[in-house]
């Protein structure tokens, strides 16, 4: 596996180029299912979990293509598979997305269970329970799960969490059931907004996407359509911790202010200075930065998926900072290797205390998931010294060209390839 090889100490300077939203396209990629025409997606990004996404459509009859400046052509006129390769799924569970749509077009779908991760069990009740609310037969077997209906039907569905992965998957199957289906308790994040907006150009009618209630009038059939997907808010909070841990100053190109609300309430909460300048966002950091408590919570608190991010950047800090991981079980995995690296971090359950240190130090490190990759490579541009990340596969799932963007505005960061490298 590939590593990354980066000297620490250098503040970093210039603009940043934001990518397209990796959580978006994935869902977006799925639900172009639903189309009975070709669907025209940009600014979709080059990571492996879109490949693996690709690779799914592709398995599935559908004709797609993908060109190396974003854009992604999906014609799923051709959809004639209800199943999916097992190892495809279980490779990369965003790929459990196309249950919903294949079950509205087909009638019936068999999609392997995803399984669990690094960062916690991550059960599918809630996309059954919606599936099952209109009026498909769902059971699971052999790995996978089975689901059958001649015809969906509207139904009312209350989400015990406003889980996003399910609030996408019933979303997407609604708009071919017959007649009205409210959502309520449901995720509001900007990817539901962005593939209701999708989903709307097909000629889905849909209203309070980003709103705890959704509201889906079935249709009988979607057509074509053109669609941009929106930035991405976890990426731009990346870069915005990388300004704060480094002690410099970055341009964020092209984000969304209204997604990054939390973010920068608790960066500026530490110090941060954060001006928007158009579309674009200035961000630079202070001499000194404040400790701050942090709780995760579903959109619009502030989001998992920068919870490493932003604890490396308190393990940095003087003061005590307290963390409280609520969505995912599982989701300090980083702390074990930041503690390699000098840092003073204490967990009890869901909840992390952090004791500021001077400085990090550089050392051979593991990337044990995506978000947490991404948080290594944080502390290795602040560490003194060298810092080796491993098994950087995992953050080539969720970040395009990170290297290229970290050298472009002054850090010291190199892959190595290593003879095992093997394509994920
Ligand atoms: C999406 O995962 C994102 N992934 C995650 O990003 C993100 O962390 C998460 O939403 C929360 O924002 C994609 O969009 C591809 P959930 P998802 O369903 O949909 C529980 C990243 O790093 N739950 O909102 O799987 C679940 O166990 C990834 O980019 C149920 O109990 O998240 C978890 O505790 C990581 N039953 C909580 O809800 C269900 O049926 C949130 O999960 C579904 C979920």
């Amino acid at each position: 596996m590939d590593k990354l090889v980066i000297a620490g100490g250098k503040p970093l300077e210039g603009s940043v180029p934001i990518s397209g939203a990796k959580n978006s396209a994935l869902a977006i990629l799925a639900g172009s299912l639903l189309s009975t025409g070709e669907c025209l997606i940009s600014n979709v990004p080059n990571l492996l979990d879109v490949q693996v996404i690709c690779e799914v459509l592709a398995s599935l009859g559908v004709r797609l293509m993908a060109t190396p400046d974003g854009m992604v052509r999906v014609d799923a006129s051709t959809l004639r598979e209800h199943t999916t390769p097992y190892h495809l799924v279980t490779r990369m569970r965003a790929s459990f997305f196309v249950l919903g749509p294949i079950l509205a077009r087909l009638g019936q779908a068999r999609i392997p269970l995803p399984g669990g991760c690094a960062i916690g069990s991550r059960p599918v009740d809630l996309h059954l329970k919606g599936l099952r609310s209109l009026g498909a037969r769902v059971n699971i077997g052999h790995g996978f799960v089975e689901a059958f209906a001649d015809k969906l039907v509207g139904g009312n569905v209350y989400l015990d969490y406003p889980s996003v992965g399910a609030t996408e998957t019933i979303m997407m199957a609604a708009t071919l059931a017959e007649g009205r289906t409210v959502i309520e308790n449901c995720a509001q994040e900007p990817e539901i907004a962005d593939l209701a907006d999708f989903l709307i150009k097909m000629g889905a009618s849909i209203r309070g996407a980003g709103t705890e209630t959704i509201t889906i009038e079935g249709t009988t059939s979607l057509h074509r359509c053109d669609h941009r997907v929106i930035p991405d808010r976890i990426e731009a909070g990346t870069f915005m911790v990388a300004a704060a841990i480094t002690k410099g100053k970055l341009r964020l190109q092209n984000v969304r202010l209204d997604h990054l609300q939390a973010v920068i309430a608790k960066l500026v909460e530490c110090g941060m200075e954060i001006v928007p300048e158009g579309q674009d966002l200035l961000v630079s950091a202070p001499n000194t930065l404040k400790s701050i408590d942090l709780r995760t919570l579903p959109f619009p608190g502030f989001p998992t998926d920068l919870q490493a991010p932003l604890m490396t950047l308190l393990a940095t800090i003087n003061g005590t900072s307290v963390v409280a991981e609520t969505v995912f079980e599982n989701r300090f995995l980083h702390v074990d290797e930041l503690l390699r690296m000098g840092a003073n971090i204490k967990t009890e359950g869901n909840c992390a205390i952090i004791q500021g240190v001077p400085v990090l130090t550089g050392a051979p490190v593991q990337a044990t998931d995506l978000r947490a990759g991404a948080a290594m490579v944080l502390a290795g541009l602040a560490a003194k010294g060298e810092t080796v990340v491993s098994d950087i596969h995992h953050i080539d799932r969720g970040y395009e060209r990170l290297e290229e963007k970290l050298t472009n505005v002054g850090a010291s960061i190199k892959r190595i390839p290593t003879t095992d490298s093997v394509l994920v």
